[in-house]
């Protein structure tokens, strides 16, 4: 092995020997005539010299192998980059909850580090349950999805807060081979139907939180229409105005006009008005945002921002808006309850602007509060009453409790009617969980209900 041919194959940046070094300088300080003697006699020290011709060579080996190995790294990330693929998604992307519930429930996965997630449910009955989900932590995991290998790694940014809800933000990113990208397609839409199906046949409802929405315990089956009794005709005029409402979209943008609908329902308590609202709902499939305006920290520019960003396919339900006329002005700033103001509602009204169909429905049980404005198209566009029950509603809620009664429905209709006072459905209804397959019971207890003055408009 030569050392002077091994320089000569070394690219020019290459790092030079420490020989050759001391060559150069001892050169540079002895005169010339000296320069030849004691170059020759370095050569022939490094060309005779077992050990220097050795050092050299391996001083070589090193150098090569440590080029030989930054070239294969440069050339194995060339290789990564271009054949794996990326999809981050965002903890503010509705498909980040969908995928971290998907993957506990993968089989096939590996992880190490996991987080709990609980869900609190309280029952009708007012019984509470809570079921535990162990979701991927921060961390990496891995998966095996129809044969190929998904890397998992979810991050939480200690510095970047989600402002809307003050929780940290967070990014889970999924890693494959570029040939297998179609299965992120796969696992989202995967992942979105099992979260849909937890949903399907049920109505969830959203109630404010600071200022945002979130769900009111679990979704809900859906309460069915023909559970809500109405006055004759009137469930199915308005149902037959929200269709042709939802079916003129391209009415509305043609012309210009904000595409949205607002519907009053007033009257006095326990007639119905929130459960027709819920059973129809459900009966559109939609979700419901329920807003109460006499909430005591609702304030408008709260209102406002809830009404601007509410969930897809959701109904907006503002119960009790006569709270908003109650006042004129806002005193939160003087330390006195703050209630959401006459203006707040009309501003957070017309200013809706969604891509969909907005379709609200407000409540009152004191419609004489109402200012006038209110009632201008496009904040409130149909209006109807939902009184006490009439003989209509007794007789058919009479016959949904106690099916084929007919000749005590008769008797039931006409006790009532001798009351002399009307009665709320609810009321009624109260009556008949108490007699449950005892018509005869019920009829007796009519005069019961008198008594209930306070709920009797
Ligand atoms: N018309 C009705 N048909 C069937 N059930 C009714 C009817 N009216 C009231 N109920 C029953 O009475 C209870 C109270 O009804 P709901 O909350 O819908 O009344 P509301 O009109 O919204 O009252 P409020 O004005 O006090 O908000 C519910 O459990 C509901 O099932
Ligand atoms: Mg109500």
């Amino acid at each position: 092995m030569n050392s002077g041919n091994g320089q000569s194959t070394l690219p020019p940046d290459a790092p030079t020997t420490g020989a050759d070094t001391i060559g150069n300088e001892l050169t540079s300080t002895l005169a010339s005539g000296e320069k030849g003697t004691i170059r020759s006699l370095i050569d022939s020290a490094m060309q005779n010299n077992p050990y220097f011709a050795a050092g050299g060579g391996l001083m070589l080996l090193g150098t090569g192998l440590a080029l030989a190995k930054s070239g294969m790294v440069k050339a194995s990330r060339l290789a990564y980059k271009q054949m794996i693929v990326d999809l981050e998604i965002q903890s503010r992307d509705k498909s980040y909850s969908w995928f971290l519930s998907w993957m506990s429930k993968h089989p096939q996965r590996i992880s190490k580090h996991l987080s709990v997630r609980t869900s609190y449910i309280q029952h009708d009955n007012g019984s509470v349950s809570t079921k535990f989900s162990l979701v991927p932590g921060p961390g990496n995991h891995w998966i095996r999805y129809k044969g190929a290998f998904i890397r998992i790694k979810r991050e939480r940014s200690a510095k970047m807060v989600d402002i809307s809800n003050g929780t940290p933000f967070e990014t889970v990113t999924l890693t494959t081979l570029y040939r297998d990208r179609h299965l992120f397609q796969d696992i989202l839409n995967e992942a979105k139907d099992i979260a849909l199906k937890t949903t399907a046949g049920k109505t969830v409802i959203y109630t404010s939180f600071g200022p945002e929405w979130r769900k009111f315990g679990q979704p809900k089956a859906k309460r069915l229409l023909p559970s809500v009794v109405l006055d004759k005709g009137i469930k199915e005029d308005i149902i037959e105005d929200v269709h042709d409402f939802m079916k003129n979209g391209k009415w509305y943008s043609d012309r210009g006009i904000p595409y949205r609908r607002g519907y009053l329902l007033y009257g006095p308590p326990g007639s119905g008005k929130t459960s027709f609202i819920q059973a129809l709902a459900g009966e559109l499939d939609y979700n419901i945002c329920i807003l109460n305006l006499s909430e005591n920290n609702l304030t408008d520019d709260r209102l406002n921002h809830l009404m601007n960003n509410m969930p897809e396919r959701s109904i907006l339900l503002l119960e009790d808006i006569d709270a908003a006329f109650n006042k004129r002005e806002q005193t939160g700033e003087q330390g006195f309850h703050s209630a959401v103001t006459f203006s707040g509602l009309l501003n957070a009204l017309d200013g809706v602007t969604s891509s969909e169909e907005t379709i609200t429905f407000m409540t009152t049980n004191h419609p004489e509060k109402l200012d006038k404005a209110i009632m201008r198209p496009g904040r409130i566009d149909y209006k109807v009453f939902i009184g006490n029950a009439t003989s209509y509603q007794i007789e058919k809620m009479f016959l949904k409790f106690y099916p084929g009664e007919v000749n005590n429905c008769k008797k039931f209709v006409e006790a009532v009617e001798s009351l002399g006072s009307s009665v709320s459905t609810a009321q009624l209804q109260g009556l008949f969980v108490m007699n449950k397959d005892d018509p005869e019971s019920a009829i007796k207890m009519v005069h019961t209900m008198k008594t209930n003055e306070e709920f009797v408009v």
